[in-house]
């Protein structure tokens, strides 16, 4: 087992739609635990250094105006493999790639406006939980069902 957390945002189309139940539904029926979850509006310094990797690309302002224009859900979720897998739970980047079933997939058509970030890695997991949330907002905790979840 290669127990793991990942940064997960749903990005304001997502909000704006009332897809964030749906959205959360889709990682706890998964089995993943929620460690941290919070609603902010991005400051423009947080988006640009989040999407940083992304900085000369000429869709980098755009991307930023677009996380910066309303409420983000931020979360971190817990789980064996949970970083590629909950990028398999996403999708594809762009959503008309995504295979049904996806959350990208199946909620969204367009590249600019696709519901839902994942981190790509162990590295930009581990950066982006420390970029989004304190330490103290991270909360270990044993879910009463967890023995159902795992192979002992
Ligand atoms: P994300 O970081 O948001 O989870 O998305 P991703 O890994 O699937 O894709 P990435 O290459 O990291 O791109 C980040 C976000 O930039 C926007 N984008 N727009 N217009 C374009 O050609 C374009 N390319 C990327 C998307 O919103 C993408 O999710
Ligand atoms: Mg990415």
């Amino acid at each position: 087992m290669t127990m793991e957390r990942t940064f997960i945002a749903i990005k304001p189309d997502g909000v704006q739609r009332g897809l964030v139940g749906e959205i959360l539904s889709r990682f706890e029926r998964k089995g993943f635990k929620l460690i941290a979850l919070k609603q902010l509006i991005p400051s423009r310094a947080l988006a640009e250094q989040h999407y940083g990797i992304h900085r000369e690309r000429p869709f980098f302002n755009g991307l930023v105006d677009f996380i910066t224009s309303g409420p983000v859900i931020a979360m971190v979720w817990e789980g064996d493999g949970v970083i590629l897998n909950a990028r398999k739970l996403i999708g594809a980047t762009k959503p008309l790639e995504a295979e049904p079933g996806t959350i990208r997939g199946d909620l969204a058509i367009n590249i600019g406006r696709n519901v839902i970030h994942g981190s790509d890695g162990q590295g930009t997991a581990a950066s982006e939980i420390a970029l989004w949330f304190k330490e103290t907002e991270l909360n270990d905790w044993n879910p009463a069902d967890q023995i159902w979840r795992v192979e002992n």
